[in-house]
């Protein structure tokens, strides 16, 4: 008898466990390294997509546009992007030096962006408006003056 209930309080425990697990990768919109695109973080700016950054239009994919952002100390490029309203946008970005972070206010953009790793999110801006982007890692002197901004028109 006591057997049963110790088995249904493991089972239980596990339960526990798994969705604090896939909750916190959920919210947190990371993957493991293992899933992630990497990129030579020496090599960014001459690598695409982020010899081009910005807003590129793209053909043939399930996304109508990519938002490609490169990350460094202490700003990111383009310092201040356009983008569709309604239009489906995949984020691609990555860091050139340190562990950055990518928020955009009042979204569920939050990704880490770590060197020699590509963080990319796909999204759709379905309101007008500016919306910040903040670095959410201490990343040095200038962090709190690191932003950029998207402009959904
Ligand atoms: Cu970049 Cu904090």
């Amino acid at each position: 008898k006591y057997e049963k209930i110790w088995l249904i309080f493991g089972t239980a425990t596990l339960l526990v466990f798994l969705s604090v697990v896939g909750v916190s990768a959920f919210y947190l919109g990371n993957q493991p390294p293992s899933c992630m695109a990497t990129v030579d973080p020496e090599k960014v700016d001459t690598l695409a997509p982020f010899n081009k950054p910005g807003l590129n239009k793209v053909e043939g994919k399930e996304w109508d546009y990519e938002l490609v952002f490169v990350a460094s100390a202490f700003n990111y490029t383009p310092g201040e992007v356009e983008v569709p309203l309604g239009a489906k946008v995949k984020v691609i970005a990555t860091t050139k030096d340190v562990i950055h972070g990518f928020s955009v206010a009042g979204t569920n953009i939050n990704m880490m962006l770590t060197p020699g790793y590509i963080s990319e999110y796909l999204t759709t801006f379905d309101k007008t408006g500016e919306f910040l982007i903040l670095c959410n890692e201490y990343c040095g002197a200038g962090h709190h003056m690191m932003t950029s901004k998207i402009k959904v028109v």
